[in-house]
């Protein structure tokens, strides 16, 4: 991973502009998964720890842009860009990540590069469907799955597939490990919205309801509940809620047990990962560490 953050503040160096820089050492470098995932898929190809570097920097990106679009005050345990710099400088040191990311492709095989770069396009649209549909009480499962293909699985998806592609190894079956691998991960992102606390994410917990965001445990919670409950829980959608309707929410959610419900599907999608990559256990590791994190 050494190799990775070299290459990484390399990159940032040679963006070659004192503010960015700095603004970029006060972000944390955060879990690393999507680099992690390309070291351990293209071991030894020399152009591994590039790869990971670039992937991060997307990552990075679409973080500064969606904290803005979300208006989180806080990410990775610190404050957020937008939070202590405002959203303009928050957009534009993301499109700096992004340009430069795209840059350093160019130099990989097309097949590659279109690979990484094609889920940036995919990534952005996830964002903006995820905006639009907090608009309303979501109660489409597959809706919001779709949802989270585009907005998380499609760059960890690729990541998997380009890694795959640059080892000379099979690109389809990484593709797919990489694929269950990104919705199982945003669906225990979710719930850990709901589960955890601001303490432990780096980021504010039961946040996502607060936003319009309605994530598996509520659409399953709004399947359970009879008319007058789903009145009650519509209600309270998309705003700043009481103690007592949060508290409720929780409530009704263990009696339902709604979590546990969107935890199976987690692991379920994780199996079909596991099913892909059974003879390779440093990716079947990374999947177990995934779905039992609590961060
Ligand atoms: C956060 O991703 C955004 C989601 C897709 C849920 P990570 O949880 O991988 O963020 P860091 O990089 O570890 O902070
Ligand atoms: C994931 O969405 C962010 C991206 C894929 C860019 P969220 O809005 O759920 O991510 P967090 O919870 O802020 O990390
Ligand atoms: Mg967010
Ligand atoms: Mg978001
Ligand atoms: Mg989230």
């Amino acid at each position: 991973m050494q190799r990775v953050e070299n290459e990484i503040a390399r990159l940032i160096n040679e963006c070659d502009y004192e503010e960015v820089t700095e603004l970029f050492n006060k972000l944390s470098g955060g879990k690393r998964l999507r680099a992690k995932l390309i070291l351990k898929i293209a071991e030894n190809h020399k152009d591994a720890p590039l790869l990971a570097a670039i992937v991060e920097l997307i990552h990075a990106a679409s973080l500064l842009h969606d904290d803005v679009i979300d208006e989180a005050m806080t990410r990775r345990g610190v404050a957020s860009v937008n939070a202590t710099e405002g959203s303009k400088v928050s957009v534009m040191l993301g499109d700096i990540l992004y340009s430069k990311a795209f840059t350093e492709l160019v130099a990989f095989d097309r097949e590659v590069a279109k690979t990484i770069a094609s889920s940036v396009t995919a990534l952005s649209k996830g964002e903006m469907m995820d905006v639009k549909m907090a608009e309303f009480f979501n109660t489409d499962e597959t809706l919001y799955l779709d949802m989270l293909y585009l907005k998380t699985a499609t760059l960890i998806e690729a990541a998997a597939k380009a890694a795959a592609l640059l080892a000379g190894k099979d690109a389809e079956a990484h593709a797919l490990y990489g694929r269950n691998l990104g919705l199982s991960f945003q669906i225990i992102d979710d719930i850990l919205d709901i589960t955890s606390n601001e303490q432990k994410l780096g980021k504010p917990a039961m946040n996502d309801y607060v936003e319009g965001k309605c994530t598996l445990p509520y659409i399953y919670l709004y399947e359970a509940l009879g008319e007058e409950d789903r009145k009650r829980l519509v209600a309270s959608h998309a705003k700043k809620i009481s103690k007592e309707e949060s508290g409720w929410i929780e409530k009704k959610m263990q009696e339902s047990q709604t979590v546990e419900k969107s935890f199976l599907l987690a692991q379920k999608l994780s199996k079909e990962a596991q099913k892909a990559m059974s003879e390779d256990p440093a990716l079947v590791l990374i999947l177990d560490t995934m779905i039992q994190r609590s961060y």
